[in-house]
């Protein structure tokens, strides 16, 4: 097909290169080209936060910006996040606090709070509740979601990550 564009990418430490359409969302091409599903689309248009990964460690709403806007960069999915069999310790927190519900938002959850939390170790519970609202959640409430991150938060700090 013409008009396609090669891009070429590191994700979750791996060096790729698609080709996309100029106008295909990085969330698509994530999804559609490199088969990394955990990263969900809900409102396509940068309000749910669904799609949130992290961009050369800044979380982004990837279905804002265009496939080829990547090229070069590093980019850190949901998939990327455990270790093999160890969860990140913010995943295992959701785990451990049951809060997750239908687990849609849980992805561009859990990016948005490892970006903010790798950058900012000690942000506060007012800080972390002000993070959470960015991002839609029809299900937990954000209670249970505040627990964990708090639980993660410590674990984050004591093992380094
Ligand atoms: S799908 Fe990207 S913000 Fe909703
Ligand atoms: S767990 Fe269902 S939308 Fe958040």
């Amino acid at each position: 097909m013409t008009g396609m564009v090669d891009v070429t990418f590191e994700v979750n430490g791996e060096r790729r290169t698609i080709r996309v359409e100029p106008r295909t969302s990085l969330a698509d091409a994530l999804r559609d080209e490199c088969r990394l599903t955990g990263t969900h689309v809900g409102c396509d248009e940068g309000v749910c936060g669904a799609c949130t990964i992290l961009l050369d460690g800044a979380p982004i709403r990837a279905c804002l910006l265009f496939a080829v806007q990547a090229d070069g960069s590093a980019i850190c999915t949901v998939e990327g996040l455990s270790d093999g069999e160890t969860l990140h310790p913010l995943q295992q927190a959701l785990l451990d606090h049951n809060a997750v519900g239908c687990g849609y938002c849980t992805p561009g959850l859990l990016m948005l709070a490892v970006g903010a939390l790798t950058r900012e170790p000690d942000m506060d519970e007012a800080a972390l509740t002000r993070l959470l609202g960015a991002n839609l959640c029809r299900c937990t409430g954000y209670q249970t979601v505040l627990r964990a991150l708090k639980a993660g938060q410590i674990a984050m700090r004591a093992d380094g990550s």
